[in-house]
């Protein structure tokens, strides 16, 4: 087998990693994801509260940071549209999405033309004077000229390291590392968070906010899918590796799955803030309000309300495809060495043992989010 990824840090491997971060394209990705969508509607009233307090201007340049397709923040930009336009608020009006370059932003674009999803938050043709653009850079650089944004927001995005420091030998994310390969990935994230913020104060206008919703771990040590019952990541890892046990993928292959995110503690994310010195605060940037949040996994709440009229196997089939959503591109990615049908089958497999584990009993398994939800300020 031709070894590609011996080395990190060279310019295929940093062509790989867009691969390795993307979700499923052709709008998969938000039709599988209500939790997230739960997540981000559940911001809608700071998100009002910001507009409400926006410095006055000409126009008015919103950003959505790691988009992937808009779908699942569709209905949040349609209601803060509707209600800025409903209370007299008639100004210019730019929403600009960011992603990485290898993103769907097809879809994206007729998601807010009307052409597929729910047309009620196709709000660009909605509406007078809103203009949708999109931007394949990622967000650790500056992304619009300085001092013109009024409004930032990103979701369930900025969990993602620029760089993978290292592979995870023993495990598939950094929940499960060893210390050493953790302390590697915390390195990344701290570094990478800060590039975020001071990129994010260079585009604000003072007076306004960057409200974010990440993944992290909450007071209580609980993360994505790891909130009391079975832990996905460990599940992952544990079908992972039976492939490996069963000779149907390679040593080099188990390890390369590994997801390229870092779940920052509450900690982590308000390290930047910490000192008047830091070079964030001096930026401009003042955290308002950080806390953390649950949002219960959706096919489980539906499983449980359907008190007995879903049976497992069918709640087992509602549940993988939103796990799948995001994280198949680790696992395909992981086989890039051989033919794309053989990987597939593979990855296939990989989802059907899950699968059939929760199908034979349900218990315990679910993916709850866990975020942190900061609202961030530029004051000068
Ligand atoms: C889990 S999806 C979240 C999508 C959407 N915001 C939501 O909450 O449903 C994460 C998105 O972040 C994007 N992403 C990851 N790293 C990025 C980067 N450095 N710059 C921009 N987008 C990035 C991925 O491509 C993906 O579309």
């Amino acid at each position: 087998m031709v070894e590609k990824h011996s080395k990190l840090g060279t310019t295929e491997e940093k062509l790989n990693m867009q691969d390795v971060l993307s979700m499923r394209s052709s709008g998969y990705y938000s039709q599988r994801t209500a939790g997230a969508k739960n997540a981000i509607d559940s911001v809608l009233p700071l998100m009002k509260e910001a507009v409400n307090n926006l410095p006055e201007t000409e126009i008015l340049r919103f950003a959505d940071y790691g988009a992937a397709d808009g779908g699942t923040s569709a209905e949040l930009w349609a209601d803060l549209i509707s209600s800025l336009r409903e209370g007299g608020d008639a100004r210019h009006t730019e929403l600009l999405y960011t992603d990485l370059p290898s993103n769907d932003f097809s879809t994206l674009f007729k998601t807010m033309q009307g052409m597929e999803g729910d047309p009620s938050n196709a709000y660009q043709i909605n509406n007078d004077n809103v203009f949708v653009h999109g931007c394949g850079t990622g967000f650790h650089r500056q992304l619009m000229a300085s001092d013109s944004l009024s409004l930032g927001f990103s979701a369930t995005a900025m969990h993602y390291v620029s760089e993978k420091p290292c592979e995870i030998e023993d495990h598939v994310h950094m929940v499960g590392a060893a210390p050493d390969e953790r302390a590697q990935f915390a390195q990344r994230a701290a570094e990478d968070w800060e590039k975020i913020l001071l990129a994010r104060a260079a585009e604000m206008k003072s007076g306004s906010q960057f409200i974010v919703l990440n993944f992290g771990i909450d007071e209580k040590g609980r993360y994505l899918g790891h909130t009391g019952g079975h832990s996905m990541f460990d599940k992952f890892t544990q079908h992972w590796r039976s492939l490996l046990n069963a000779y149907k993928i390679t040593q080099e292959e188990f390890r390369r799955a590994t997801f390229v995110q870092h779940y920052r503690t509450l900690g982590e994310f308000k390290a930047p803030f910490d000192s008047q010195d830091t070079p964030v605060m001096k930026a401009g940037l003042r955290l308002k309000s950080a806390r953390t949040q649950l949002t219960k996994c959706p096919y489980q709440m539906a499983f449980i309300e359907a008190d007995g009229a879903m049976s497992a196997s069918q709640y087992a089939t509602s549940l993988i495809p939103t796990m799948r959503s995001w994280s198949e591109t680790v696992f395909l990615s992981a086989l890039s060495s051989r033919l794309p049908a053989e990987a597939q089958a593979i990855v296939d497999e990989f989802y059907q043992s899950y699968e059939a584990e929760v199908a034979a009993n349900p218990e315990g398994h679910a993916m709850d989010y866990i975020h942190a939800i900061m609202v961030i300020e530029k004051v000068t």
